[in-house]
């Protein structure tokens, strides 16, 4: 017999899915909810999120087709402008009814809601204001809008992630405003600095408000494989490791900047500015859980000191070939990886690289992981008979979960499982061309047609494993 066999996924596992909020819910500027950044800066080539799927509108429906599909838990994000149009101050009491509203209905069909507190989309206002997360100042606003959540949810909500994909945010232009006149290096440490004291704050005020709710970060993360066996690649590999992941990782579990990510800083005039009793703050907030986003892994090589600095340049259109890779001079730069297939997006399908990362995460921290988002990205069709055969998104999920399962055989302590997404939803980069949902919307990025939801192939397998992985037990 295989030894590996005999392994179950945990009792009580949170069979789940996710979402968020700037693109599901739609009535971008209904009820009062004003635009956040995202809302503006978007993709213009695609569709915008005035409408996206309109759960915000058939919820009821959603959550229904979520008790069915058997889903044991829900992960949303709640819309900071749709509560506070202002960034601070008035609650707008239809933004905080429309989240009572969503909570109490899943929560009558047995789902346990999965707040996700910050999901990209600061109020536009405070951008304009003050520069958002460049300044400061948001740190006490982002903690009025914890408190307000904590308030009004925090007797129903039990889970919650304090940002969703801080590592990654810096990537995209819709995600962060950058001031043109400063240097760009600079300002992404100082904002990431900014970034995990809210996040810290968001720890501390919940423990003190929802003492019996768990929180942590939502990550986005990929383990980092060197090209070749040279130990300058393998090298490039640890650092990529430490720049891409740790940086983030050590900061909210041990409130400290690992040292050569530091020393990389300081050297490049780029290090954030730390106030008397950041440091304490930051080592004053561990979180309970980790929410890990895996979409794939990537390969690095050692970069020479005399390349020049480059962001990567990430495929929005769906045709193979358009991503360019990240360089950072005299440490790494990425590479593709011959062994694996790639979506149309170039996104590296590499199930066994989720083993390795909560394997690497939990050597380093021993601590409650949930897979927050997991999925792949494609174009579906809807066929005359009304159906969706998306089999390469099963294929995609199976793999991942079996190595979720093996993850678990070696002691990772992994209790919840969400694929990115319960239903079709707006991309971040590619709009409703690239569908990641269990159930697929009937629309177009010009055509709204009926909105209409069609349970995929893939919603009739993941509802299966579920009935069987809890009827096993
Ligand atoms: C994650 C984000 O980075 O990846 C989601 O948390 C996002 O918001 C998902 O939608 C997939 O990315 P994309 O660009 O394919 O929509």
């Amino acid at each position: 017999m295989n030894y590996q066999s005999s392994i179950a996924f945990p009792k009580n596992f949170f069979w789940a899915a996710s979402t968020a909020a700037y693109q599901f819910e739609g009535a971008h500027l209904e009820d009062g909810k004003t635009l956040s950044i995202v809302d503006k800066n978007i993709n213009p080539n695609y569709a915008n999120t005035s409408v996206t799927s309109d759960h915000y509108h058939r919820f009821e429906e959603d959550v229904a087709l979520m008790k069915e599909l058997g889903i044991k838990a829900y992960r949303f994000s709640i819309s900071w402008p749709r509560v506070l149009p202002n960034g601070r101050g008035e609650v707008n009491q239809k933004g905080i009814d429309f989240y009572k509203k969503l909570i109490n209905e899943l929560r009558a069909n047995d789902i346990e809601p999965l707040a996700t507190i910050y999901h990209f989309d600061l109020p536009a206002c405070l951008q304009e204001e003050y520069g958002g997360w460049s300044s400061r100042k948001i740190i006490d606003d982002f903690a009025y809008f914890c408190k307000v959540l904590f308030k009004y949810l925090g007797g129903q909500v039990k889970y919650w992630f304090t940002i969703n994909e801080q590592s990654n945010m810096f990537l995209l232009p819709y995600l962060m405003e950058f001031n043109k006149e400063l240097p760009l290096e600079k300002q992404k440490y100082e904002m990431n600095h900014i970034m995990t004291l809210a996040h810290a704050k968001a720890i501390q005020l919940c423990r003190e408000m929802v003492p019996d709710a768990q929180i942590g970060p939502a990550i986005g993360l990929s383990p980092n494989y060197p090209e070749t066996c040279r130990p300058e690649d393998i090298q490039a590999a640890r650092e990529a490791d430490d720049f891409r992941t740790y940086l983030f990782t050590d900061l909210y579990m041990y409130g400290r900047y690992r040292d050569n990510v530091w020393r990389y800083m300081e050297e490049n005039g780029i290090t954030p500015t730390i106030q008397e009793g950041d440091m304490e703050l930051l080592q004053s907030a561990k979180p309970d859980l980790l929410g890990i986003n895996y979409y794939q892994s990537r390969v690095v090589k050692y970069a020479s000191e005399t390349m020049g600095n480059k962001d990567m340049t990430i495929n929005v259109h769906g045709k193979k070939g358009e991503t360019e890779f990240e360089v950072v001079p005299g440490i790494y730069q990425g590479s593709s990886n011959p062994y694996l297939e790639k979506t149309d997006w170039d996104w590296e399908i590499d199930s066994i690289g989720l083993r390795t990362l909560l394997n690497d995460l939990n050597d380093r921290y021993q601590i409650p992981i949930i897979i927050t988002e997991n999925g792949i990205g494609g174009v579906d069709k809807l066929t005359d008979d009304e159906k969706v055969h998306d089999q390469y998104r099963i294929d995609y999920l199976k793999m991942h979960l079996e190595q979720c399962r093996l993850a678990i055989g070696d002691g990772i302590q992994l209790i919840g499982y969400c694929p990115w997404s319960f239903m079709d939803l707006l991309s971040t980069t590619s709009g409703f061309r690239k569908r990641y949902g269990f159930v697929y919307v009937n629309r177009t990025d010009n055509d709204l047609k009926e909105l209409r939801r069609i349970k995929k192939d893939s919603y009739y397998w993941y509802q299966e494993v579920i009935r069987s992985e809890i009827c096993d037990q």
